[in-house]
């Protein structure tokens, strides 16, 4: 199978580390990749939302799968756009079903519809500023504050002040985030903690792949700014069979049955982030893909083959697939470039990646040239580790991470510290 996988992240270097082992693949394109998805595969030079590029690169190559990582491409519905190319199989969800993730009023309402416990809320626009006032002052405090569109992660705001959140509303509709605040969803506070589920759905079925959960502050402790993601760890020990059960139960499966009831086009991951109040799960978000650096400690995990998986979706043999996850505990520590996630230096020398002994690296921020490895981003790379406990792995990662070295390198000491 000729596969092509769109992205640049830790998310796409694993998920090509992953695909190359299956027998099936035969050629892997990447792009635009990284320095680390070179490795496994070639990298292209074609930007994730130039669909006519992609286009014509599925067309020439003959590309039988492709596989979008980051939600930009599937919200702007690259699935409706490249669906007349025969013989081509996509996972990602169309333009309509990619709302979940790209709407959060959208994903408000399906979950109100089909019963799915989350925070309570209600969407304001600009055309009714008062009522949002009146909700806001009446409401219990934290508020939760969010841009309805996407908005690189920086789009919810939790409030501890009437006056304040008024005034964060007011700037979210007059265009602080751009037209992804024009409709705001205002929110109870859930107060638990975080984890995430990921399934693979042919819009019908589904089939459950490795929890996991991640650490997006910047700082030790959970503290300081909101990052894409500085670590993750899987599986989640505080998921018990009770807690699953009730996820499944109250979650997945009204997901997957509303996605089927909706009519929604969808074939690709769907990534639950759910919090557990007290026992009882309730859904934070949808995502339409991936996460990062989530599958960068869930992949290892998976013990089928993957690309056989996705090659299912769609047909009868996907139903009786049978996914077999691995025992062991996957951790991901990320290096960042200092001063990320704001100003932060590109083209900085790695050095010590041969040193790395019983862990992998998977690239996100980097680059070649000539044969030195440079950073090109603001979260670098990260060191996976699998062994029989969390301790082990997260060792192997802090032991692994202090061999690479580059200026001005970060990262957290304390993935896993609250598990
Ligand atoms: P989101 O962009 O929806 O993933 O939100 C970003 C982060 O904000 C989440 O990972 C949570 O930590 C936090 N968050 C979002 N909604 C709520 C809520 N209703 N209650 C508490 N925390 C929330
Ligand atoms: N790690 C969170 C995300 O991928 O959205």
């Amino acid at each position: 199978m000729n596969v092509l996988l769109l992205g640049n992240g830790g998310r796409e270097d694993a998920l090509s580390w992953k695909i190359t082992q299956s027998p099936l693949c035969q050629n892997l394109w990447i792009a635009p990749g990284n320095a680390g998805t070179k490795r496994y595969g070639t990298n292209v030079d074609l930007s994730i939302t130039n669909f006519t590029g992609i286009r014509n690169f599925i067309e020439t190559n003959d590309i039988q799968l492709l596989i979008v990582g980051p939600e930009a491409p599937l919200c702007e519905g690259i699935v409706n756009d490249l669906a007349n190319i025969p013989e081509l199989k996509i996972i990602g969800p169309d333009k309509e079903a990619a709302k979940l993730e790209g709407s959060k009023a959208y994903a408000k309402a399906f979950m109100q519809k089909y019963g799915i416990p989350t925070a309570s809320y209600k969407a304001f626009t600009k055309e009714n500023q008062k009522e949002a006032h009146d909700y806001i002052l009446s409401h219990a405090l934290p508020i939760v504050l969010k841009a309805d569109g996407l908005a690189a992660g920086k789009g919810v705001l939790i409030l501890n002040d009437h006056e304040e959140a008024l005034k964060e509303f007011n700037n979210m509709i007059e265009g602080k985030f751009g037209d992804a605040g024009a409709r705001v969803v205002i929110e109870e506070f859930l107060d638990g903690i975080e984890y995430s589920v990921f399934a693979l759905t042919d819009g019908k079925n589904y089939k459950l792949l490795p929890t996991a959960k991640d650490y997006k502050r910047i700082g030790e402790g959970d503290q300081g700014l909101n990052t894409g993601g500085m670590g993750s760890v899987s599986p989640v020990s505080f998921i018990d069979d009770v807690l699953m059960k009730r996820t499944i139960d109250e979650i997945i499966e009204p997901t997957i049955n509303g996605i089927a009831d909706a009519g929604l086009n969808y074939k690709g991951i769907v990534f639950f982030g759910i919090i557990n109040v007290e026992g009882a799960p309730k859904v934070i978000e949808y995502n339409c893909r991936f996460g990062d650096p989530e599958t960068q400690s869930i992949v290892p995990r998976i013990n089928i083959d993957l690309l056989d998986l996705f090659d299912a979706v769609g047909t009868d043999r996907f139903n009786d697939f049978e996914v077999t996850i691995s025992d062991d505990y996957s951790c991901s520590v990320v290096l960042v470039s200092g001063g990320y996630p704001e100003k932060y230096e590109k083209n900085i020398p790695i050095s010590g990646l041969d040193q790395v002994e019983g862990a992998k690296v998977f690239h996100a921020g980097t680059k070649v040239e000539g044969t030195q490895i440079l950073t090109n981003g603001g979260r670098v790379m990260a060191i996976n580790s699998v062994a029989a406990t969390q301790s082990e792995a997260l060792n192997s990662c802090y032991e692994n991470a202090k061999k690479i070295q580059f200026e001005k390198s970060y990262y957290r000491k304390d993935i896993g510290f609250d598990l």
